[in-house]
C-alpha cells in the first residue's frame, strides 16, 4: 500500500544510522543535508566522539563540508536504544567480511538489528530498519528478520518495517553517489515498508531518480549483480589491453572507446588501465559465484573475470619487469590505492605490484592518500618517499598506477629532469597524446605510441585521457 494510503505514519522526519564508517557517516551527511534529523550509532567511541564535536569520522571529499553545514541536525551515540527511540528509521551499515569461500559473514548486522530489536520492544509507534550492507541472497529473510522479530518480540510487517537496500557507491565519490544515485534499490518485506522508504529517498534523491522496488532477495541478488558485471567490463578492457600488447599496431584504448559506443555496451568502466580492486568489486564478485556454487551452480563468467583480473596484474608485472634496464633497476610507483580520491589500499593493484617487484629490486612508492602506516605495513620491501620528485628522483622506471587529483600538476619535462633517462609506464593512458620530452622513454599497457592517427576524433576523442 502506497505512504498516502498509511494516514496514521507521519512523514519521516529523523533517522538513525548505525555503522559510522566509510559508507554510515556518508549517510548521515546525506540524510542531514535532506532535512532529515540524523543520529549516528557506532560501537566506537572515538567515531561518536568525533561527530558530536563536528567532525567527520572518516575522509572523504565533501563529507566534513556537510558535517559543519548540518551540525545543527547531526548528533551521534552509542545508545543503540536512545537512538531508535527517538528516530522513525534505523539504517544498518556495519561491516559484512568475507569468508575463505567467498561468502559474507553477517554477524555484525545481526548484532546490530538484535540491539535494535531489543529497543523496539518497548517503542509503541512503526519503526523502518533498513540493512544496507552488502548481504548475500537468502540473508535477510533467514537471518535478519528472525533475528529482528526474536529481539523485539513483533511481527514485521505490523509493528516495524523491514526493508534490503544497498547503496551503489565508489569510495572516493560517495556523497555524489549517495546524493545522485542511478537509482535507489528497495528490497521490501511488505508494501508498506518499501513506501517507507521510498518517502526517504524521495526527500533525499528529489522527484526524477528511479526507485526500483522488488522482494528482499531480489535486492540482495542486485547487488552483487551490479558489480560483478561492472568488474566484467573493466577485465574486458584490461583483456584488449593484454591482446593489444602483442598485435603488431595494436591500441586498446581505440578499440575500448569504440566498442562503448554502441548502446548495448555503453562507454563507463570499459577502458583499460590498473586491475579492479578496493574493498567491494573483488569480494563481490566472489560472493557472486559463491552463491552460484552454494545451490550446486557455477557462475563461469563471473569466475572468469576474477581469473582474468589476476592475470592483468600478472601481465603488468611481467610487462615492467620486461622494462627493467638490470635486475636491481630502480621502481617509483606514483599512486598505490585501488582507484583515485582514495587512500584504501585493500586489495589494490599497485600495492600487489609494488611488492612483487621490490623482492628483486629497490622500489620508492609515494601516495597523497594513504596512511603512511598503512602503507609501511604493507609494503615493508619499498621505501616511501613524502613527495612525487623525492619518489622518482634517479629512477630507472617510473610507474603511474593510481590517477589521483593530486597528480594533475606533473609536469613530464620536469620527470625527465629528476629522473634522467627513465621509462614511464602509465597505466592509465593519461600521457598518451602528450609529447614525450627528451631523456624521457614512454609506454602505455595496451597503446602503441605510432597508433595516434587511430583515435575517434569525429568524436572529439583525441586519445586515451
Ligand atoms: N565502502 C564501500 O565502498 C562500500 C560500498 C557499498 C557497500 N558497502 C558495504 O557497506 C558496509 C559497511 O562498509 P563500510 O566500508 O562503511 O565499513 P567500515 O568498516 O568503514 O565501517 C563500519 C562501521 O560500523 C561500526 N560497527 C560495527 N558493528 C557495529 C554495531 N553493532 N553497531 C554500530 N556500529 C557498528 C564500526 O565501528 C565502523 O565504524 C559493508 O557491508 C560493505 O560491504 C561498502
Amino acid at each position: 500500500m502506497p505512504e498516502s494510503r498509511h494516514p496514521m505514519l507521519r512523514p519521516v522526519q529523523s533517522v538513525s544510522v548505525f555503522g559510522l564508517g566509510k559508507l554510515g557517516a556518508s549517510m548521515v551527511g546525506c540524510f542531514a543535508s535532506a532535512g532529515m534529523r540524523t543520529i549516528g550509532v557506532d560501537i566506537n567511541p572515538a567515531s561518536v566522539r568525533a561527530v558530536n564535536r563536528g567532525r567527520a569520522p572518516v575522509e572523504e571529499p565533501g563529507l566534513q563540508s556537510l558535517f559543519t553545514r548540518y551540525r545543527r541536525r547531526i548528533s551521534a551515540t552509542r545508545d543503540a536504544a536512545a537512538a531508535v527511540g527517538t528516530t522513525d528509521a534505523s539504517f544498518i551499515i556495519v561491516p559484512t567480511p568475507s569468508r575463505p569461500d567467498g561468502s559474507f559473514n553477517s554477524r555484525f548486522v545481526e548484532q546490530a538489528v538484535r540491539t535494535i530489536g531489543q529497543a523496539l520492544r518497548n517503542h509503541r509507534s512503526y519503526h523502518l530498519v533498513v540493512v544496507t550492507s552488502t548481504v548475500l541472497p537468502g540473508t535477510m529473510k533467514q537471518r535478519i528478520l528472525p533475528v529482528l522479530e526474536r529481539a523485539s518480540g513483533r511481527l514485521a510487517g505490523r509493528d516495524f518495517g523491514l526493508c534490503y537496500s544497498p547503496e551503489f557507491i565508489a569510495i572516493g565519490n560517495v556523497i555524489r553517489g549517495l546524493l545522485h544515485p542511478d537509482f535507489f534499490l528497495i528490497g521490501e518485506h511488505d508494501s508498506r515498508a518499501g513506501s517507507r522508504l521510498e518517502s526517504i529517498y524521495r526527500i533525499q534523491g528529489g522527484p526524477r531518480t528511479p526507485i526500483v522496488r522488488m522482494s528482499m532477495v531480489n535486492a540482495e541478488l542486485t547487488k552483487i549483480s551490479v558489480n560483478t558485471y561492472v568488474t566484467g567490463k573493466i577485465a574486458f578492457a584490461n583483456q584488449l589491453a593484454r591482446i593489444c600488447d602483442r598485435l603488431p599496431g595494436g591500441d586498446a584504448f581505440t578499440v575500448a572507446q569504440a566498442v562503448g559506443l554502441d548502446h548495448r555496451i555503453g562507454p563507463a568502466c570499459l577502458k583499460p588501465g590498473p586491475s579492479f580492486g578496493g574493498p567491494c568489486f573483488p569480494r563481490d564478485n566472489r560472493a557472486f559465484a559463491a552463491v552460484a556454487r552454494k545451490r550446486g551452480l557455477r557462475a563461469p563468467a563471473a569466475e572468469a573475470t576474477i581469473e582474468s583480473n589476476r592475470a592483468h596484474t600478472r601481465f603488468l608485472q611481467h610487462y615492467v619487469e620486461a622494462l627493467k634496464p638490470a635486475p636491481s633497476a630502480r621502481l617509483a610507483v606514483l599512486g598505490l590505492s585501488y582507484r583515485p580520491g582514495t587512500g584504501l589500499l585493500e586489495e589494490s593493484c599497485a600495492v600487489e605490484l609494488a611488492h612483487a617487484w621490490s623482492v628483486s629490486g629497490p622500489v620508492s612508492v609515494h601516495d597523497p592518500l594513504a596512511d603512511p602506516g598503512e602503507i609501511r605495513r604493507r609494503l615493508p620491501g619499498c621505501s616511501r618517499a613524502r613527495t612525487v620528485p623525492a619518489c622518482i628522483r634517479n629512477a630507472d622506471i617510473i610507474v603511474y598506477a593510481t590517477d589521483h587529483e593530486a597528480y594533475r600538476p606533473i609536469d613530464l619535462k620536469h620527470v625527465a629532469r629528476l629522473a634522467p633517462g627513465a621509462i614511464l609506464v602509465d597505466v592509465w593512458g593519461r600521457w598518451a597524446s602528450a609529447t614525450t620530452p627528451d631523456g624521457l622513454s614512454y609506454r602505455t599497457p595496451g597503446f602503441q605510441t605510432a597508433n595516434k592517427h587511430d583515435t575517434i576524433t569525429s568524436r572529439g576523442w583525441k586519445g586515451p585521457t
